[in-house]
């Protein structure tokens, strides 16, 4: 997918499973795939028992027909290894291959990512059938990607991944007196002698539940270490496709903010990103705009595949709300705004039994064109037809960026207090929602990447600044960037170890405060304060904090910390440190943002009301404005650039007026 040449528009189609259905079906099947304009098929996903039936017995003959059949017509194919879910006789002859849950229960062969990844068994068959798949189907000059098992993802606790736990903890810390110290065992008299004394943290040892641990330094260690094991099983099927087809790109499905694995690092063995998109039909339009920047942000801002969304509904939410007319088109182009370059769903055709056979699919079981989907799919397949290649491999430009990390995401979750309403994701997505409202374009960023792109970094709750971090931020702030964070931020290292002399620990001198003590509120609880004229509720927590070079720009008004400072700034080196002490709502997120912003120089694309999403994409042959309306009503934009809107071939001169219907997209090429 990264290879243009093989590519000359946006790839349009997804997850196909001809092998649940009779051979009879498949010519018709193809049939009404072209006449929606598909022209990508992922194949191969869960086909595992019916491509290897005992150690040494593999059957290619059906996958050699479907991968004839999808060629035949033209499709291109995105091939998956089928390893995300183990056969039954797998788990009868080889029980190893079976997860283990946190509270010691031993699975049974049953629904799927059901694989240990560190069986010996697990990474053996997988590596032999992703090398058999890539050897056998090498010369086949449509797949553009393979698919690598499918959406990763789970813990596991057996004796085998405990084992592995204790080598990697070893490797890691070398002494066991270094392992005391940096998970504190001093604390209720853990102190290991040896490490075959250590034992995974789960329900049955440190854990009440999945995220209350006794010993946060060790349920983070774990997280690291089955975030690796899964990350080494991808590779291990990487290295066997990589040997045979080093020109095919490889990769596997992301889940957006998924927690347990830590796709920062997950990014960098996968030639290029996808993932799937599913938001809930209550969340709010920026919920999805951010995971797809975060998504874009885990390969430093390549374009990324949009693998999956359904076309219409899906079946495992509490209640499945048809996605509305128009929204299908909609949000396909909201991930390409956000930097995809493919659309793509599951699925091509419902299945009739199991548990997804009501999920949204291309063809519905009526088996006919003449559905509201299949015309919506087909209507923006003819679409994507027309605008070809013009925005592929486009770049977003940004020059303010949020930092979102998995180990600061997971040490929030299992702190011990303040608030049990700290939540790491929300309190990014204020955030992020405060500049997406702006139209102030944002990259996701990781604690490794290069601070210098950006005029303002943005670190909502970074309660754990790992070694390294504060030098980096320290720089950056004195060549002039600036830096705002909130409260809950620089309190541990990455072993979750406090940082004495005070909150914010390594961060004080940049922000120029000390924060000595913080206040959690109950849920309907707050405080307020007072900024340029206007009033605004201070809630969840609220640190009680000192300047120490910082200026104070506003003061809690209500209680015995009245008077004391919530926001400040401190000016250090060429740049600044602001600091947020409090959680406040989307009205000052907005105003500050801002604020902030025009002191940085950071110009919003658009200005547009709520509902109105504007992007920007360039590459070399122009710069695309994304226009979208996710309002209910129609909206009419007075246009601050001339340009083309490829969608309408339309023509605007800088100062007309663009009309979008609800639902409605416009891409203007500028210029
Ligand atoms: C995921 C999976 C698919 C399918 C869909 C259903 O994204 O990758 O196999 O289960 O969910 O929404
Ligand atoms: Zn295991």
């Amino acid at each position: 997918m990264v290879e243009y040449e093989k590519i000359r528009k946006i790839p349009y189609g997804g997850d196909y499973n001809p092998e649940q259905w009779p051979e009879e079906t498949w010519e018709e099947d193809m049939r009404l795939l072209k006449l929606a304009h598909i022209d990508i098929v992922t194949l191969n996903v869960f086909s595992w028992a019916m491509l290897q039936s005992d150690d040494d017995v593999y059957h290619f003959e059906k996958l050699d027909k479907i991968m004839d059949l999808a060629t035949r017509h033209g499709m291109k194919i995105c091939l998956a290894t089928s390893t995300g879910a183990h056969p039954a006789w797998m788990a009868k002859k080889h029980p190893d291959i079976l997860r283990v849950t946190t509270n010691g229960m031993k699975r049974k062969f049953g629904f799927r990512h059901n694989s240990c990844p560190n069986s010996p068994a697990y990474q053996k068959y997988a590596v032999q059938l992703a090398s058999k798949l890539a050897d056998r189907y090498k010369s086949y000059d449509n797949i553009v990607a393979w698919h690598i098992s499918n959406e990763y993802g789970g813990e596991c606790y057996c004796e085998n991944c405990e084992n592995k736990f204790r080598e990697w903890v070893k490797e890691k810390y070398k002494t066991i007196g270094e392992v005391n110290r940096v998970w504190n065992t001093a604390f209720w008299g853990h102190t290991f002698y040896d490490f075959d004394e250590i034992v995974a943290p789960s329900l049955l040892s440190e854990h009440l539940t999945d995220f209350q641990t006794a010993f946060q330094g060790i349920s983070l260690d774990y997280r690291r270490f089955n975030s690796e094991s899964i990350l080494n099983a991808f590779r291990l099927e990487y290295d066997a496709i990589h040997a045979v087809t080093p020109d095919i790109p490889i990769t596997t499905n992301l889940m957006g903010t998924y927690q347990p694995l830590d796709y920062r690092m997950w990014g960098k063995y996968m030639d290029f990103i996808s993932w799937d998109n599913y938001p809930g039909a209550d969340a709010p339009v920026e919920a999805a705009a951010m995971r797809h920047d975060l998504m874009r942000g885990l390969k430093q801002g390549k374009p990324f595949a949009l693998m999956e969304q359904t076309p219409s509904v899906q079946n495992w939410q509490p209640f499945n709300t048809l996605k509305r007319p128009g929204v299908m088109r909609l949000w396909s182009y909201q991930a390409v705004a956000h930097g995809a370059d493919t659309v793509m769903f599951f699925q091509m055709k419902r299945s009739v039994g199991a548990c997804e056979k009501y999920h949204g699919a291309v063809i519905d079981h009526a088996g006919h064109e003449n559905t509201r989907v299949f015309r919506e799919v087909a209507a923006l397949g003819d679409e994507l037809d027309r605008l070809g290649d013009q925005t592929l491999g486009a770049r977003s430009e940004a020059k303010a960026a949020i930092v979102f990390d998995w180990d600061n995401w997971w040490a929030v979750s299992y702190s011990s207090g303040p608030s049990v309403y700290l939540d790491y994701c929300r309190e990014v997505q204020r955030y992020y929602k405060a500049l997406f409202d702006l139209n102030i374009p944002v990259d996701m960023i990781g604690v490794e990447d290069d601070l210098s792109p950006y005029s303002l970094v943005i670190a909502p709750t970074l309660y754990m600044v790992k070694s390294g971090y504060d030098e980096k931020l320290r720089d950056y702030v004195k060549n002039g960037g600036r830096f705002l964070t909130t409260f809950f931020s620089g309190y541990v290292d990455e072993h979750d170890l406090v940082t004495v002399g005070g909150y914010p620990g390594k961060l004080r001198d940049i922000l120029g405060i000390w924060v000595e003590e913080t206040d959690a509120l109950p849920k309907s609880g707050s405080n307020r304060f007072h900024y340029h004229e206007k009033t605004y509720p201070a809630s969840m927590l609220c640190d009680l904090l000192h300047t120490n070079g910082a200026q104070a720009l506003a003061f809690y008004e209500q209680d015995f910390y009245a008077g004391m400072p919530v926001l400040t700034k401190n000016s250090f080196g060429k740049g600044f440190g602001y600091y947020v002490a409090t959680c406040s709502d989307n009205d000052f997120y907005r105003d500050y943002l801002y604020e902030i912003c025009e002191e940085a120089g950071i110009k919003p694309l658009m200005d547009t009301p709520d509902g109105v999403e504007v992007t920007r994409r360039s590459n070399e042959k122009g710069s695309f404005l994304f226009i979208l309306n996710h309002r209910e009503d129609s909206y009419v934009a007075s246009l601050p650039f001339a340009g083309t809107d490829l969608l309408t071939g339309k023509s605007y001169e800088e100062g007309d007026a663009l009309t979008l219907e609800k639902k409605d997209v416009a891409i203007l090429r500028l210029g």
